[in-house]
């Protein structure tokens, strides 16, 4: 089928890649001229695991073109809407990009087009989508407008796609779901070459579920903000447990072996960060208010993951006692690992305010380093993780990288000034750290001083 993708970000990218490695011959359109040209000279703008590989397959089968967000809306009989939905300062989703996009389809199109919301919307974006199109139309316009939520992590966008946990189609007609079913087909039945796995983990029997555009626009607000609440959660109890002398990973263990609640998701650490969870979780408080529902569960979730970076600084601050001057490695920038993405990456919030205390900071990451120097220039970037390691008084973990699992401890201690490490991610095994010399301080009373000193926690 000939369809469209309007943005080339993280969501846009994925989708016109993997629409166009299902069969599909997809034009994704970009405004962004820098960007554009990048990607039509073969370069990627952002690190996703599978993504080249696939986009560059496309290209060479001409099932994928980059083009401008006109080209793009004359070629495609469906048009997936993937343009970005940042915060407006009072935290709701600016739709501005959508509303273009909008326009420029009413303005050009002709005939029938199915107009799929794939970003991440507010609740009635469809209804308004709809209005406008049919106010701004010039040429004959006849259209179906529909929710198609992304469920894509980042670092793991391109198994997400194709191999889903569920397919949601919100639709108000029986044509435009017949399209979607028509466009997922090779997903829905894991008919495609796989890029990534030899042996391709095919999902039977993957849940298709048709809503009607609302309950679809819905479902992915109320799934993030579900997830961020899992995440303040399990955060809240490992402070607890830190208080109180207990051990996250054993209660997290406990807790997620009730299938009701389930394993996933429950990993203490430095808070949430990204592109998503944040601003999904602002907009969905934002929405509710505006129809009269009191969501404070939700701000109570943001308030917990805000003081996470206080809370791991504090921890930092009673180890190394005065920060003015001393040298903090840190292992790991991005918001999460496999991806380059530095937004809202809470990485980024504990240098700022390491910094601020007038500590030295040596960072590396194996792909976000680019970008978070464009953040913070004041941070000494590092070609491994041995270099900012060199003279540090404390060695922070803040993204967990499998690079930082297989680490030649011996070097590491010959290099640091004090055999420190504070784990925000308790990634790293403590029995390990410590049988090489090293103090080791986690999250939720995963630190080495219970073993070594019991006595404190009765004191
Ligand atoms: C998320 C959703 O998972 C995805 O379905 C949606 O479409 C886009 O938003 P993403 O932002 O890529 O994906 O990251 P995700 O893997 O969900 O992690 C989000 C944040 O939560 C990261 O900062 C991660 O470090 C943190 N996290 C996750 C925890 O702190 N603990 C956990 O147990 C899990």
């Amino acid at each position: 089928m000939k369809i469209s993708v309007i943005g080339a970000g993280y969501v846009g990218l994925t989708t016109a890649a993997c629409l166009a490695h299902i069969g599909h011959e997809v034009f994704c359109g970009e405004s962004d001229l820098a960007k554009l040209q990048k990607l039509q000279n073969g370069e990627m703008p952002i690190f996703e695991p599978h993504l080249e590989k696939i986009v560059q397959s496309a290209r060479e089968s001409c099932r994928l073109r980059f083009s401008s967000t006109e080209e793009a809306v004359d070629h495609g009989e469906a048009i997936f809407i993937c343009v970005g939905t940042p915060p407006l300062p009072n935290g709701e989703a600016d739709l501005s990009a959508i509303e273009r996009v909008a326009r420029t389809i009413a303005k050009r199109a002709s005939g029938y087009r199915l107009i799929v919301e794939k970003s991440t919307v507010p609740v009635q974006t469809g209804t308004q989508l709809r209005k406008h199109l049919g106010l701004h139309s010039r040429n004959g316009l006849t259209y179906d407008v529909a929710s198609n939520p992304e469920f894509l992590r980042e670092g793991s966008a391109i198994d997400d796609f194709l191999h889903p946990d569920r397919i949601v189609f919100g639709v108000d007609s029986p044509h435009a779901a017949e399209l979607l079913r028509r466009i997922y087909e090779p997903v829905i039945q894991q008919k495609f070459s796989c890029p990534m796995h030899a042996d391709c983990p095919k999902r039977a029997d993957i849940p298709v579920l048709v809503t009607d555009t609302c309950s679809s626009e819905l479902i992915k607000h109320a799934s993030n903000s579900f997830l961020a609440m899992k995440i303040s959660f399990i955060n809240m109890v490992a402070d607890l447990c830190e208080a109180a002398g207990a051990d996250i990973s054993q209660v997290a263990e406990g807790v997620g072996l009730d299938p009701r609640i389930g394993p996933s998701f429950l990993k203490p650490g430095i808070g949430f960060g990204g592109f998503c969870f944040p601003k999904d979780l602002q907009a969905f408080v934002r929405i509710a208010e505006k129809h009269s529902c009191d969501f404070s569960l939700l701000r109570e979730v943001e308030r917990i993951n805000q003081r996470r970076v206080i809370r791991f600084v504090e921890k930092v601050k009673k180890e190394l006692w005065v920060l003015q001057g001393k040298i903090v490695c840190v292992w790991g920038l991005a918001f999460k690992p496999n991806t380059d993405d530095v937004r809202f990456a809470p990485a980024l919030e504990i240098i700022r305010a390491l910094l601020a205390e007038g500590a030295r900071v040596q960072a590396y990451d194996p792909k976000a380093m680019e970008p978070a120097q464009k953040e913070l220039a004041a941070v000494t970037y590092c070609d491994d993780l041995y270099e900012a390691a060199k003279g540090a008084d404390a060695v922070l973990l803040l993204t967990e990288w499998e690079e930082f699992q297989t680490v030649d401890w011996r070097r590491i201690s010959d290099l640091v000034e004090r055999a420190l490490i504070i784990d925000g991610r308790n990634m790293l095994s403590r029995d390990d750290v410590v049988r090489h010399g090293f103090e080791y301080v986690g999250i939720g009373g995963v630190s080495s001083e219970h073993e070594t000193e019991p006595a404190l926690a009765s004191v």
